[in-house]
């Protein structure tokens, strides 16, 4: 199997995009680690990849605490020998619900937690991360952006922004990791049917960005493992600083 000797931590696994990206990465054969904030969730969705001959471990974490985050990866390289690869997936949409609202009404606080959760955390597993990645001087950072942030789609300009801000964090540290031979590339889904049990307004809402997209159906999380499982894989072992926008062809850049 293409991943059989990987071993990955994938970060907001309990749940939506990230749960499908651990089942795809399990299912070609690497060893995951599901970090989530979710204990019961999070558990649920090893046990499952295990029951179906996958290898997952559930770490319970807060990506907003460096402290808390770096254990759980210590905890992860420990438990695989080794680390090879990070997705930091967990941000802000459902289970931390964004406020949308012009951007004169955002709440204060939601700017800053916006900026934590989406932005600073992914340089919090990036620096949890790389010393894992130095000891082997290779591996793979997928951090996680949204196609809104070449759309410009009005009601969250804090969540647009903080997603924005990862394109310059990932060409700087591209070039800062690429000696090492770690790459960095960040992955920018359109608007994803994520939800676990959507309201007829949420589908209604998916459903009305199908019109500006060249392949006009509704996004599922199906449709994006494929290119975090390449971006995990050796198949990129020479790509890196890029932005690969998942969203049918709606934006382009
Ligand atoms: N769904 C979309 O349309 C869409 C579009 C573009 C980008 N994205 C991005 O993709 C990622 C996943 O989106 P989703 O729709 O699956 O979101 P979601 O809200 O359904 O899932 C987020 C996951 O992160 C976990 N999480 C939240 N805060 C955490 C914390 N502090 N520490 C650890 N874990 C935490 C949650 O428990 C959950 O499992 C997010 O970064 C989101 O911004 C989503």
């Amino acid at each position: 199997m293409r991943l059989a000797d990987k071993a990955i931590v994938v970060t907001g696994a309990a749940h939506g995009i990230g749960r499908a990206y651990s089942e795809r990465l399990a299912s070609e054969g690497a060893s995951v680690a599901l970090l989530d904030i979710d204990a019961k969730r999070n558990e649920e969705v090893a046990e499952g990849i295990n029951k179906d001959g996958g290898k997952a471990v559930a770490i319970t974490t807060d990506v907003r605490d460096f402290a808390r985050f770096r254990s759980a990866v210590d905890q992860a390289a420990k438990a695989f020998g080794k680390l090879t690869g990070i997705v930091n997936n967990a941000g802000m949409l459902n289970v931390v619900p964004i406020t949308r609202c012009n951007f004169e009404d955002i709440p204060d606080a939601e700017w800053d937690e916006s900026f934590r959760l989406n932005t600073k955390s992914a340089w919090y597993g990036c620096k949890a991360a790389v010393p894992h990645l130095r000891a082997n001087k290779s591996g793979s950072i997928v951090n996680i952006g949204s196609s809104t942030i070449f759309r410009g789609v009005p009601t969250r300009a804090h969540y647009v922004a903080a997603k924005a801000a990862l394109i310059g964090f990932n060409r700087t540290i591209a070039r800062e990791l690429g000696a090492d031979y770690i790459r960095v590339n960040l992955v920018c889904p359109g608007s994803t049917l994520s939800e676990e049990n959507p309201s007829q307004e949420t589908v209604a809402m998916r459903e009305a960005v199908v019109k500006t997209r060249c392949l006009p159906r509704l996004e599922r999380p199906a449709d994006l493992v494929g290119t975090i499982a390449f971006l995990q894989s050796d198949d990129s072992a020479f790509t890196t600083g890029q932005t690969f926008l998942v969203d049918g062809g709606s934006a382009f850049h």
